[in-house]
């Protein structure tokens, strides 16, 4: 059975996780627990009960964004404040092996899910996606974000 849950370090499995970019299989392997220990970053990885390997993750954090960053549609409607509270959907991937599963789109629509939860409790205007490549972008693309004018590989949802 499918499961998202808060990656454990002694529970699941990491040594094999390959999703194509080393810097992403390194994070999951070496530093999401220390993130996550030291509350720098959330971690929730996919596993398939009673598999106990990781088939995809993701990491939330928080994080602020600069007014002049925004599109001017967007920007109009909100206070003139330098700095305005977001939400950081820093990391997000799939094992190869599972790629074209809908298991990005799952992860995808989970976090962005827990993030407007949270955002009742703390406010945050918007997720916030870091892209590595032109792929990663056309990912979130098909799901309504849009690129900072500044930088195209950084994205938002509002
Ligand atoms: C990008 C990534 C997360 C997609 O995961 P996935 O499980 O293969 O994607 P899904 O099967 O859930 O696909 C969902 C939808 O997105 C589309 N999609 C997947 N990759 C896409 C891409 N690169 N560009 C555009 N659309 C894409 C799929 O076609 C599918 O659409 P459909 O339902 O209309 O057919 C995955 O390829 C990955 O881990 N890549 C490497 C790491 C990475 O770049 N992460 C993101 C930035 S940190």
């Amino acid at each position: 059975m499918l499961k998202i849950e808060p990656l454990e370090s002694q529970k699941h499995d990491r040594a094999n996780f390959s999703c194509g970019k080393d810097s992403l299989d390194n994070y999951l392997r070496k530093q999401a627990s220390q993130d996550l220990k030291r509350r720098v970053a959330t971690v929730f990885v996919l596993v398939n009960e009673p598999e106990i390997s990781v088939l995809a993750y993701y990491t939330l954090s928080s994080y602020t964004i600069d007014i002049s960053a925004l599109d001017e549609s967007f920007a109009k409607r909100l206070p003139r404040y330098p700095r305005l509270p977001a939400t950081l959907l820093g990391r997000l991937a799939v094992d190869q092996t599972q790629k074209g599963k809908g298991y990005g789109e799952l992860m995808l629509v989970d976090a962005l899910r827990k993030s407007l939860e949270a955002s009742t409790q703390i406010a945050s205007l918007a997720v916030i996606a870091e892209a590595l490549d032109e792929n990663a972008v056309n990912f979130y693309l098909k799901y309504g974000f849009q690129t900072f004018q500044q930088d195209p590989m950084k994205l938002y949802l509002p």
